[in-house]
């Protein structure tokens, strides 16, 4: 079905704190990276441009602060970012696929890394690897995931995230379904989800459907 240019106008559709990113480009690489027959590297590369977009989405309201500065002709004030720099943490290891496109906006951002897997038995998600910038209680931290599936890890990783002291978290990803939205809002009601889209339902392994299968497969080519 056509999109109405009424439609197309606003690239951000936002509800009860999610925050759905229906810019026209946002949604045409989605639908190439969902193809089977997408290679491994046009996946990349679509994802390291999407998640720029989505990231310029996402990034709208960072501070920023007057500073004079001189052009050729006259002095004036231009706007530059203010504060203590943006901190990316990626949920390895899907959400390393967003970082090198967030990047490219914002060079001078830290990068964290929460590593998780679920225990067997218990299906507990378990901490195998945390690596954060100290001082996470004065920056903007945006935790990236690809897919907001069960939402276990992504709740695993905000909890450890706030224990450093984080409270200024978004949370973005690719495609959410309504369990892992609703299981994630319930255990972190102050954070904001940003997606390209909402798919139907999770499937019995935890799968998105349609979804785009395994991201951390279709990322690093090991199926
Ligand atoms: N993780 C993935 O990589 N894909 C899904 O569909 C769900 C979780």
């Amino acid at each position: 079905m056509n999109k109405t240019m009424e439609e197309r106008s606003v690239s951000t559709m936002s509800d009860n704190n999610v925050h759905v990113i229906n810019h026209p480009l946002v949604q045409h690489k989605l639908t190439i990276m969902r193809k089977t027959d997408t290679s491994t590297k046009e996946f990349r590369d679509l994802l390291r441009e999407i998640s720029m977009l989505m990231g310029y989405e996402l990034m709208r309201d960072l501070p920023t602060e007057g500073v004079k500065i001189e052009t050729p002709l006259e002095t004036m004030e231009g706007q530059q970012l203010a504060g203590k720099k943006l901190c990316l943490i990626s949920i390895l290891r899907a959400g390393n696929g967003f970082i090198d496109g967030l990047l490219d906006l914002v060079p001078s951002a830290r990068v964290g890394h929460v590593g998780l897997y679920r225990d067997p038995e218990t299906l507990i998600p378990v901490e195998y690897y945390m690596k954060v910038p100290e001082d996470l209680g004065n920056r903007q931290v945006v935790v990236v995931d690809p897919m907001l599936a069960t939402g276990n890890s992504a709740i695993a990783a905000v909890d450890r995230i706030k224990d450093h002291d984080a409270v200024d978290i978004k949370f973005l990803c690719l495609i959410a379904c309504p369990e892992g939205i609703k299981a994630f809002q319930e255990a972190h009601p102050d954070v904001p989800i940003y997606t390209a889209a909402i798919d139907r339902q999770l499937n019995e392994h935890g799968y998105i459907l349609p979804g785009i299968g395994d991201a951390g497969d279709r990322i690093f080519g090991t199926k």
